[in-house]
């Protein structure tokens, strides 16, 4: 249980909540943020359920070894400034000199620098309402939630930062088509950079090959126990018809060349298997490309349960096999 409430539900404007929402899902190309309070209002609902999302990235970094860079660290279209902020929790041991937030809404940047300060008083932070890749290179660009709302000519000019940057970690929602987009802007820097995560290899990415327009790189988050008992989360599900269990995401991180060796045969699980009595089905990725596959509770009833459950299943594997028929995992990777 948690002592505090995430937000007090009485304090919500909902009617405002559900404008801001449909402002994002309709990838408005306007700024939706109003003023401060409304990013505020964003920070402690939306805003929680992407740190959630967040959390469960760096946790997947953290497993393939990825540390922080410190130095410069940007953060592009930083809203509340919630990735920067839920990063530097997680990153102790990187001397960051400075984080810039980039956004085209002043609010936004007026709330995220604020709240930036108060969790650290000693950090340099500096806000602009654009920045070029003349302007790097930065040591680590965060960016996250955004894509659905970027002009093709923002989304060239941000790739073009990221391809100077020394690392970057990009969190979006799983929708199918910003999804892909993320796929494509790895495609274009895998001349300079290697990925860190999600990704199982270095090779082109499974799911822009032919035959694959339907499937797109998302995964699941577990939000945390609190959020299915709390009289605010509750609310929060039923008024915008939220459904609290699912935290759908996409994400890419990838950091600059160091011909980084992936371990052989490594198969990264893509979104969630499907039950189907005594068999699972579900995707993976693999250098060979997407694989469909599919696991017999009879080889391991553990394993099944674990592979049912988003929450327990491995990420990274190499699978045993027999013939063509997974029989269990040889080494749990991530
Ligand atoms: C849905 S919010 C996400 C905010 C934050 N990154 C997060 O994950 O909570 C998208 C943010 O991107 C900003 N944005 C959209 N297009 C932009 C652009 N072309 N340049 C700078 N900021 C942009 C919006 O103003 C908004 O604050």
């Amino acid at each position: 249980m948690q002592d505090q409430p995430d937000f007090d539900p009485d304090d919500v404007d909902w009617e405002r909540l559900e404008e801001l929402r449909d402002g994002f899902l309709d990838g408005a190309t306007g700024s939706y943020w109003r003023n401060a309070a409304d990013v505020e209002l964003y920070d402690t609902t939306f805003g929680r359920r992407i740190a959630w999302k967040w959390a469960a990235v760096l946790d997947e970094l953290a497993a393939r070894g990825f540390v922080a860079p410190g130095g410069r660290w940007l953060d592009w279209g930083a809203g509340s400034a919630i990735a920067t902020r839920e990063m530097l929790r997680r990153s102790a041991q990187s001397a960051v000199e400075r984080v810039t937030l980039v956004d085209r809404s002043a609010p936004a940047l007026e709330f995220a620098r604020k709240a930036l300060a108060k969790e650290r008083p000693k950090l340099a932070i500096e806000t602009k309402p654009e920045v070029d890749a003349e302007q790097g290179p930065f040591d680590l660009v965060l960016v996250s939630h955004v894509i659905s709302e970027l002009h093709p000519h923002d989304l060239g000019r941000l790739t073009s930062l990221l391809a100077t940057a020394r690392a970057f970690v990009w969190v979006e929602s799983a929708a199918r088509d910003g999804s892909r987009a993320l796929s494509a802007v790895r495609e274009q820097l895998l001349a300079q950079h290697d990925p860190i995560a999600p990704c199982a290899h270095r090779e082109a990415c499974g799911v822009l090959a032919t035959g694959r327009e339907r499937d797109w790189c998302h995964f699941f988050a577990t939000p945390p126990p609190h959020v299915f008992t709390s009289r605010e989360w509750g609310l929060f599900g039923r008024k915008l018809g939220v459904d609290l269990r699912s935290l759908p995401y996409s994400f890419l991180a990838m950091r600059s060349r160091a011909d980084v060796r992936f371990p052989e045969q490594a198969s990264r699980l893509l979104g969630r298997a499907r039950v189907e009595r005594a068999s699972l089905r579900f995707q993976c990725c693999e250098a060979s490309g997407i694989r469909d596959r599919r696991f017999l509770r009879r080889h391991d009833g553990k394993l099944f349960n674990q592979l049912s459950e988003t929450r327990l299943a491995p990420k990274l594997v190499r699978w045993r096999f027999e013939g063509e028929e997974i029989v269990g995992v040889d080494e749990r990777l991530a």
